[in-house]
């Protein structure tokens, strides 16, 4: 009897175990969008095709960063902008550390600490896990253009292609690679900032299936599904600037250097080009005032305007990528240094 007894018990505490064994731990590499689809939130509509002929994550990888697809048979299409590729204007890794917020402060700190690129376009990683591209003011700049890609990001791709690149449009299934790519930089645990309790949260809803709904809505709350895009104007008196702000050249510098050298250092991206010489400086600083396109207030404001495929041209940055501050530290680095 009592053998049969520690026999059960035996065998109730190993089942104890597997199940113990069974249950998840998170470790922070899980899929943000995986966990979300687990708990119940709905499928997302920015997975790739992956049965279409040709399509691979490695082909949107090559596209992404060189601009050229790799075909299966081995043959390279045509480029798919003479000017720039995706990585001219987004970058590929994490932005920011708190991605439930905007503050292009935090951005440019973060990217200078990872010695990446401070851009207009958004970071491509964590791309797919929005639900609205091109928000707010973007439809002053692409007017029409911008409903089908508002809530598409095939179409976001697409626009970008053609309108942001200045390139040919692509084809399904390099818009399908291109995707394929993009959910190998999709946003993961550790990409966002938990509390402990969160994390007890989030394991208990996947364990035991309680509390989904608050789970779902945690996960939601540590990042952005849209990105805010909202257009402003220079100073009104561009040779002035704007005197109650106390501007710190030594931030200006760093928007210099990551910013515009991204483009104009090497003339990588443009025929302009920027350098560290005092002459250059005198230059931009004269410019400056002006009421024109070589105005450095102009071109971080308005842009330059893109010609549908004839041209480089310079995106503008809306106030959630350079802030007024960030504008007026550009401004006072270029007028030290041209001293
Ligand atoms: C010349 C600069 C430039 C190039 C090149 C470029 N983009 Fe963009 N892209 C932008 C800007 C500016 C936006 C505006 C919205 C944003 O990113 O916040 C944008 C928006 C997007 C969006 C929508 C993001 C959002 O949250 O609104 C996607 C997706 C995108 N681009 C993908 C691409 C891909 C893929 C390529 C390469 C084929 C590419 N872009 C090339 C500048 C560029
Ligand atoms: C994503 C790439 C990119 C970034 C980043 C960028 N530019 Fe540009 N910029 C361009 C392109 C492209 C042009 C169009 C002229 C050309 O084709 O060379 C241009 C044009 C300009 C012009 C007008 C030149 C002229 O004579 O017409 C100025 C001035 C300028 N940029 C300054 C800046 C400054 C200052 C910054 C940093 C805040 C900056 N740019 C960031 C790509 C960029």
């Amino acid at each position: 009897m009592i053998k049969y007894i520690i026999i059960l018990g035996l065998g109730f505490s190993l089942y104890l175990m597997s199940f113990k064994n069974n249950s998840v731990k998170l470790t922070g590499e899980e899929s943000v969008q995986s966990l979300l689809e687990e708990l119940g939130a709905p499928r997302s509509a920015n997975y790739p095709d992956l049965n279409m002929v040709g399509v691979s994550a490695e082909i949107g990888e090559f596209i992404i960063k060189t601009g050229v697809s790799q075909k299966l048979n081995g043959g390279k299409t045509l480029r798919q902008s003479k000017h720039f590729v995706c990585t001219s204007c987004h970058n590929i890794e994490q932005e920011s550390a708190y991605l439930n917020v905007v503050d292009p402060q935090e951005t440019l700190e973060y990217t200078n600490e990872k010695g990446l690129p401070f851009l207009q376009g958004s970071a491509l990683h964590g791309i797919v896990n929005r639900t609205s591209f091109y928000n707010d003011d973007y439809e002053k700049k692409y007017g029409d253009l911008v409903f089908k890609a508002r809530n598409n990001i095939r179409e976001a791709i697409q626009l970008c292609a053609v309108e942001c690149s200045q390139g040919r449009s692509l084809k399904d299934w390099e818009v399908e690679s291109i995707l394929a790519y993009l959910w190998t930089i999709d946003l993961t645990l550790d990409n966002l900032v938990f509390e402990p309790m969160e994390i007890d949260v989030l394991e208990e809803a996947l364990n035991e299936g309680k509390d989904k709904e608050k789970a779902i809505s945690i996960l939601k709350s540590k990042y952005l599904e849209t990105s805010p895009a909202h257009f402003v104007d220079p100073p009104a008196n561009r040779k002035m600037g704007i005197d109650s702000i106390v501007a710190n050249p030594d931030n200006g510098k760093m928007i210099y250097e990551n910013s515009c050298f991204h483009c104009h250092k090497n003339n990588d991206y443009s025929f302009y080009r920027l350098d560290d010489e005092t002459l250059s400086f005198r230059q931009l600083k004269r410019q400056m005032g002006r009421y024109d396109v070589r105005s450095v207030y102009q071109v971080v404001r308005y842009g330059t305007s893109p010609l549908a495929g004839k041209k480089a041209y310079m995106p503008h940055y809306p106030i959630e990528k350079m802030s007024i501050q960030q504008m007026e530290d550009l401004r006072s680095y270029i007028y030290q240094q041209a001293e």
